[in-house]
């Protein structure tokens, strides 16, 4: 462990390649909206270099880094109390993404359990980013020195090898450049699935629309997709255990807990024993009183893209002062002559 003191920071971010769901919401945005109202420094990037992992259209990834940037600002996040970001205007993120690829193990990257689900099959066919991908998110995260990332489950390894790529740095060049940061992983979303099937995470990438809950759909579809998201024919449980081998059901009741600010107890208590039939309707308009603000929100910043730009503009000076004088802490501890 270093014996060096790291401010507390925190450090995240979300690909901006296509809708944002209600698990990034509430696996993520929802939570970077109340560590930043804690006091903490706060770094929230748009990587929109990670999203180029995979074919996006030009066009459409312009408009989906400022949607991103307005669903952030929507939410709740303030730019002046955090730096918000896109991530390919620091360029500090590609350089130290190559110093620690020359770092990270092909070991190490070859346990990556994302890049076996998103290849599939297809290995061969994917780019070498996809693959190296994580020794960039470990950039990301390093080049702040970022104390604490809070992320949704699924990206908990990736954060893991941020601290083996981080101890090896320190151990390789006898340095205390990088603090190995923690995860955060908290509350009842940190794993939202797929209305159609239980044991899939929600994800942007689902072919299937229906299987998610997209920020930026209209009440009538959050409510159809409620009513249809797939559930089995018993009633609710009154207690917790009793959730444990009906995955699509305890997703529903996370959802509700996650959006209510409560505990699954709690909404166990008050729905034990009622119907799908009943908890559906009231989960639908929870869940859209709670994102029809937002998305109308979106919808008024995304009218003044000039306005976004500006501010992600603002946020990169801002989280370039930070990180440059990392990078050059990490170039000279490599033996990278520098200005
Ligand atoms: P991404 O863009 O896939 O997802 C962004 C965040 O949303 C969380 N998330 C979920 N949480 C709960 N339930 C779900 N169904 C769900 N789907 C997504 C993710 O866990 C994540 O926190 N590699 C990252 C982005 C990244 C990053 C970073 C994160 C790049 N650099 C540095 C933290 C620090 C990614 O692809 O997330």
């Amino acid at each position: 462990m270093s014996e060096v003191n790291f401010k507390k920071r925190v450090f995240s971010g979300i690909q901006p390649s296509g809708n944002l769901t209600l698990g990034n919401y509430l696996g993520a945005v929802k939570r970077f909206v109340e560590m930043q109202n804690t006091g903490i420094e706060t770094i929230y990037c748009v990587v929109d270099l990670h999203a180029i992992t995979v074919w996006q259209d030009p066009a459409a990834l312009k408009n989906q880094t400022r949607e991103l940037a307005a669903a952030y600002i929507a939410c709740g996040l303030d730019p002046k109390k955090s730096i918000l970001f896109n991530q390919s205007q620091v360029s500090a993120h590609a350089e130290l993404g190559w110093i620690l690829s020359c770092v990270t193990r092909l070991g190490w990257m070859n346990r990556m359990t994302q890049f076996k689900d998103k290849a599939g099959k297809n290995a061969e066919k994917m780019s070498l980013g996809l693959y190296a991908y994580p020794a960039l998110m470990a950039a990301d995260i390093l080049a702040y020195q970022a104390t604490h990332v809070p992320v949704g489950e699924d990206q908990k390894q990736h954060v893991e090898l941020t601290r083996d790529i981080a101890a090896k740095f320190n151990h390789d060049f006898k340095s205390e450049v990088f603090p190995l940061p923690e995860p955060i992983i908290e509350g009842t979303a940190t794993r939202i699935m797929s209305l159609r099937d239980g044991s899939k995470k929600m994800s942007k990438s689902d072919p299937s629309d229906k299987s998610r809950i997209n920020m930026t759909d209209n009440a009538d579809t959050i409510a159809s997709k409620i009513r249809k998201a797939k559930t089995d024919p018993d009633s609710l449980p009154s207690e917790i255990e009793g959730l444990s081998s009906r995955p699509e059901a305890r997703n529903l009741v996370n959802i509700y807990a996650a959006l209510s600010d409560t505990s699954i107890t709690a909404v166990l208590q008050e729905f034990g024993g009622q119907q799908f039939g009943t908890f559906k309707p009231i989960l639908a308009e929870l869940a859209v009183n709670h994102l029809a603000p937002i998305s109308n929100e979106m919808a008024r910043l995304m009218a003044d893209p000039t306005e976004i730009d500006r501010i992600l503009g603002d946020g990169a000076q801002r989280a370039n002062i930070i990180a440059s004088p990392v990078l050059e802490k990490v170039k000279n501890a490599i033996g990278i002559v520098a200005r």
